[in-house]
């Protein structure tokens, strides 16, 4: 309340400054104003003494001039008036004797002196000389005296009118600021101290509901706070109830510890070609998105909580301004938790390396898709060039650290391995291939399978999502090269370098308990806004890939509605779909097959409000998945091939209502696990019409049951489990001597 009152005294204080400024101006001026007025009557009334001439002046002809003052000198307001010769001596006067005359003699002097009117304000009278001239001769001179005191009287007015008008602009401040602190700062700042207040003592709040409007800058860094301090508190919560337990969840807070522990403090190093944020410009503005990536999603929690380097390919449009002089830049954007360290690639690098080898190379290959890989020799090159260059990049910033950790990410680097331990030997490397790993037979057709097969035995952990995958690889390699291949502790030893290669099922970070859920989303409005209704919904969210199956997806979509036509009308299935890699032109094709597949089977069972797909085929981010997982009776993941499937996980994570059914291929990673959820062949498409049928139809305890299992595996292998592993392993693995100095 004081800072209130000082601020209106301020505001008041200044208002009446400028408020008596200004009436000291105003009464000035019209102060003149005034007297000018009065000197300008004065010159008036002289005029009329034209008839007086130097006759009249003379002392025969007195009487005319004495009658001519008496008539002029009775007139109201005039206090006095009479005339002088020009040596200032009276001829005539009215009244006869008046103190006011005795005044104005010096003005008689000051008027004959310079030939001109002169004039005076003495108290309250106007005093007013002016030559009487005949032929441009100084006659003599007119003295008139007027009373004044009415120009007080003004001037008093116009002072009292603007002290009121003072008062009044005083009140009018003092109310409206009063209304506008109470509205717009003591109102949000009382609601903040409450919500505040709720939160300290421990009280579910909603981060939403905090205050907008000026303290929303505040209102948002507060957000963030009771973010962290929410997911502090439940993992001192987790803690101690597994302390009690005598085991123990992996946690952000525990992987933290346990990685700091394990690198003895050094930092984490990461390189994955994809960067998990990147600037892209819209229009004017610069824009950071989360690319869709089933490696983000994962990788992505571990750097948050343990810090580190992630080092990936600046792809992003407005990715070098956002940079440091080092190519770095602090993230996440509003809450930094590690380094983000941006290489460049030229177009062509990028073509080469990124959408040649990588994507029209080992993608088909090792996916089996039943898309032909296609090798060139310039991509070759290229792959070959990016891997140093990402090495160099690394090898910078491990400089000063001993005995480094990185992890190297996916097929953009099958050579990385053996580069960093050229550059560092004394570097722990571990490589995490995230798609699958063919049989030998198909790898065996890439023109480079040695070479890469030699920069992957650089590292010395490799692992991948399943055993079947580690076993692929041992046999591939197996047939490849030499090595020695000790199949009891699936490890490759080949010149003098052991490879421990490991299945490490990669996971999600499982949401947060003590983060409050948003209010479940209404299917019907989320429907409403795509411009459908029906009761049912099913989702699919994928980056728009060959190997996902989206099409064979649709088939099944439409047989489930020839053959069971009850559901027409009833299910409507929305594709979220990321668009992919888009200047290959195998997925520029897939994209439009899978847009003519949608609007194919929408033309045949299409009716008012309904069409059977809705194809939302733009990036979305995770807030706009998340409320079509929620609201979802059935998500479907009918990949090909596919090395795990996030998709899978993160429809499981979202369902803390334990209902929803997954429809899952049981050619991704994820099926090994997730047997809980309705596994489908994608190519039968019959069988998978009657897994969405019996989806839709499963009963709510059933869904419960399968559900709840699903999460409480998923709770426990989650991705902080997985980095923990992963850290164990390479952490365990001895150097030999002479490297490790
Ligand atoms: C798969 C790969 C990732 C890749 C992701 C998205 O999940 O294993 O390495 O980041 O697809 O593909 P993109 O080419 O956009 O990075």
């Amino acid at each position: 309340m004081r800072i209130t009152f000082r601020f209106i005294a301020a505001l008041v204080l200044a208002a009446s400054m400028v408020v008596a400024i200004s009436t000291y101006f105003q009464i000035r001026s019209e102060k003149d104003k005034l007297r000018q007025d009065l000197d300008r009557r004065g010159a008036i009334l002289a005029g009329r003494f034209e008839e007086v001439d130097s006759a009249a002046l003379s002392a025969p002809n007195r009487r005319k001039l004495e009658r001519v003052v008496g008539k002029y000198g009775g007139r109201e307001g005039l206090i006095a008036l009479a005339v002088y010769d020009a040596g200032g001596n009276s001829l005539a006067s009215f009244p006869a004797t008046a103190p006011e005359l005795d005044w104005a003699r010096p003005l008689v002097h000051s008027a004959l002196g310079s030939a001109a009117p002169a004039s005076k304000m003495l108290e309250t009278r106007h005093l007013y000389a002016v030559p009487i001239r005949s032929d441009g001769q100084i006659l003599g001179v007119l003295t008139i005296i007027r009373d004044a005191s009415f120009i007080q009287a003004r001037l008093w007015e116009m002072g009292w009118h603007n002290f009121f008008r003072l008062l009044l602009h005083a009140l009018l401040i003092s109310l409206v600021s009063l209304l506008i602190i109470r509205w717009n700062i003591l109102a949000p700042i009382d609601q903040m101290a409450r919500w505040m207040k709720q939160i300290r003592a421990g009280e579910t709040v909603d981060i939403l509901s905090a205050p907008g409007g000026i303290l929303a800058p505040l209102a948002s860094e507060a957000n963030q706070l009771v973010r962290s301090l929410a997911s502090a508190r439940a993992a001192a919560e987790e803690e101690a109830r597994l302390r009690q337990r005598a085991q123990s969840l992996w946690t952000a807070e525990r992987l933290k510890e346990y990685v700091k522990e394990k690198l003895g403090g050094r930092p984490l190093f990461v390189v994955a070609n994809r960067e998990p944020y990147m600037h892209v410009r819209q229009g004017k503005k610069i824009q950071v998105i989360v690319p869709a990536s089933g490696l983000v999603t994962g990788i992505e929690p571990i750097l948050r909580a343990c810090g580190g380097m992630w080092i990936g390919h600046g792809a992003g449009d407005a990715d070098r301004e956002t940079v440091d002089e080092h190519d770095r830049i602090a993230v996440p954007p509003d809450e930094p938790q590690y380094t983000l360290k941006r290489v460049w690639l030229s177009s062509e690098e990028e073509a080469g390396y990124y959408y040649g080898f990588s994507n029209e190379g080992l993608w088909p290959l090792c996916h089996i898709a039943h898309t032909r890989p296609i090798f060139r020799e310039e991509d070759w090159r290229h792959y070959q060039a990016a891997n140093e260059k990402f090495a160099e990049a690394l090898a910078e910033e491990l400089r000063g650290t001993e005995e480094p950790c990185v992890l190297v990410q996916d097929y953009h680097f099958a050579l990385l391995p053996r580069l960093i331990k050229q550059r560092r030997p004394d570097a722990r490397v571990a490589l995490f291939w995230h798609i699958p790993w063919p049989n030998p037979e198909a790898f065996g057709i890439c023109p480079w399978q040695r070479e890469l097969l030699d920069g992957m035995l650089g590292a010395d952990l490799v692992g991948f999502h399943i055993q079947f995958h580690c076993n692929n690889f041992l046999e591939t390699v197996d047939r490849t090269l030499e090595s020695r291949i000790d199949w009891e502790r699936f490890a490759v030893q080949r010149r003098g370098h052991m490879t421990l290669v490991k299945p490490l099922p990669i996971s999600i970070a499982f949401p947060d308990p003590a983060v409050p859920l948003k209010d479940l989303p209404d299917k019907g409005r989320l429907l409403q806004n795509l411009g459908v209704k029906a009761p049912i919904l099913g989702v699919g969210v994928d980056r728009v890939d060959y190997t996902k199956g989206i099409v064979e997806r649709f088939r099944a979509i439409e047989r489930f509605l020839e053959r069971y036509p009850v559901y027409a009308g009833r299910v409507v299935f929305v594709e979220l779909g990321a668009p992919s890699r888009t200047r290959i032109k195998r997925y520029q094709d897939h994209m439009t097959e899978v847009e003519l597949e949608a609007e194919r089977i929408n033309q045949k069972f299409k009716g008012k409000d309904y069409r059977p797909i809705v194809l939302l085929n733009t990036h979305h981010s995770h807030a706009e998945i998340e409320p079509f997982y929620r609201a979802a009776d059935f998500c479907m993941v009918t990949s090909l091939a596919d090395g795990m499937n996030l998709v899978a996980k993160e429809f499981v994570a979202s369902r803390a209502d334990e209902s929803g059914v997954l429809i899952l291929s049981r050619f991704t990673g994820a099926a090994w696990e997730m047997r809980d959820a309705v596994i489908v062949n994608p190519y039968d498409t019959g069988r998978t019409a009657d897994a969405i049928r019996a989806a839709i139809e499963m009963a709510p305890e059933e869904q419960t049951r399968r559900m709840a299992n699903l999460r409480g595996r998923l709770k426990e292998q989650n991705i902080y489990f997985w980095a923990a592993r992963l850290i164990e392993e390479l952490t365990a693995i001895r150097l030999p001597a002479s490297r490790s100095s």
